[in-house]
């Protein structure tokens, strides 16, 4: 069959829709692939804490492959949590199920107490996860993802001692001690640039920044505080030559100025509307997403109308890299994402 000829192999896929040269259908996988909704994971989760799952390598390894087989994802991300780093600087954070701190940030002598290390030395097991992750994935030639929360997430978790509807004490911390907020977003964005240099080191292809809490600001307050951020990171991730994929969520305000830090790719939601991300982007970035996870619970039908309303809409991006809005959610049915990742595979077909 000469199609299956002109078929790229999924790493070839990603790295060429990363880069916005031309692939024969967009590669899909999913944020939060491997997770509870998924009885296997659950089976070897039994029994373990979050964060022994985490250091656990052989399990870890384990559950990070699961998307593959179980529901035809096309790239692994490494099972991790964006605050297995923040653990390294000494910080006591718990996870119930999301992060909880008895203590949060709220001094500059909490933030001077924090300890500045190489990640390599801290956690070692996400690096030697990555490694045994990429052996296990060459002879599939799936790629591996790394990723990192952006430091503005990981601040308005440790400035408020957990989740939040509105992150009011963060927001509070912004206009009335905006020199402790300014200290502990340097500290993050230094330790978030290590640690995505060591990931890639140990053989992440592509790296993943989530700020899913960046969206709560307006535009202004987002160009002070967040945007010099992502850029910072964007610069050294992009002297290694590694994809790097922004996450916003909520942030279809921004969008101009998620472009502004020169990602190589931006992931947004579902509010996001996909043409117009795809114009703005240009040929300057690629596009990753944006199904509603939610939607996950509807017909297989129904799915693959949309994932073919969505790569119809992200047709004008130079890249579009099929995925959600967010994360799968406990209740998403397998059976829809399993149909996601079909649909990816039938517009190749189409
Ligand atoms: O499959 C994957 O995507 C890889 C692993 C991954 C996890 N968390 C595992 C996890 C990734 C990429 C994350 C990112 C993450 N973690 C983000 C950014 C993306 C997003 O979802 O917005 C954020 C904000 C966190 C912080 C966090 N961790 C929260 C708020 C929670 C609780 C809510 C929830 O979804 O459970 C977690 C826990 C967590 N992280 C779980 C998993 C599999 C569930 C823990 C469990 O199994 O008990």
């Amino acid at each position: 069959m000469s199609q299956a000829k002109n078929e790229l192999d999924p790493t070839e896929r990603m790295l060429r829709a990363c880069r916005g040269e031309s692939v024969d259908r967009p590669p899909v996988w999913l944020m939060r692939q491997a997770g509870r909704y998924l009885p296997e994971y659950r089976q070897i989760r039994e029994g373990t804490s979050f964060l022994e799952m985490c250091s656990d390598v052989d399990r870890a390894v384990a559950v990070s492959l699961q998307p593959i087989d179980l529901v035809g994802s096309e790239a692994v991300i490494l099972f991790s949590d964006i605050f297995v780093p923040v653990l390294g600087m000494g910080l006591e954070v718990e996870f119930a199920p999301g992060p909880t701190l008895a203590d949060p940030i709220r001094t500059h002598a909490q933030i001077e107490a924090m300890r500045q290390t190489d990640p390599r030395d801290e956690v070692p097991y996400v690096f030697e996860i990555l490694r045994r992750l990429r052996g296990e994935l060459a002879d599939r030639r799936i790629p591996l993802l790394g990723f990192a929360g952006a430091p503005f997430t990981l601040a308005a978790y440790l400035v408020e001692g957990s989740g939040s509807r509105d992150f009011a004490t963060l927001k509070t911390m912004m206009v009335r001690e905006p020199d402790v907020l300014r200290s502990l977003l340097a500290r993050l964005t230094k330790l978030t640039v290590a640690y995505l240099e060591a990931q890639i080191e140990a053989g992440a292809q592509v790296v993943q920044l989530f700020d899913t809490w960046a969206g709560l600001l307006d535009a202004e307050s987002y160009r002070e505080w967040v945007l010099p951020v992502h850029r910072e990171i964007a610069r050294s991730t992009r002297r290694e030559d590694v994809p790097l994929i922004l996450y916003l969520n909520n942030g279809s305000h921004l969008l101009e100025l998620q472009l502004e830090a020169g990602a190589d790719v931006i992931s947004v939601d579902w509010r996001v509307d996909l043409e117009r991300a795809a114009s703005l982007a240009g040929r300057e970035a690629s596009v990753q997403g944006n199904l509603d996870p939610c939607l996950l619970a509807a017909s297989r039908e129904e799915i693959f109308s949309r994932v073919a309303r969505i790569a119809e809409q992200a047709s004008g991006a130079r890249g579009h890299i099929l995925n959600l809005g967010h994360g799968c959610l406990p209740s998403t049915p397998v059976e829809g994402v399993r149909a996601f990742t079909d649909a990816a595979r039938a517009l190749g077909r189409g």
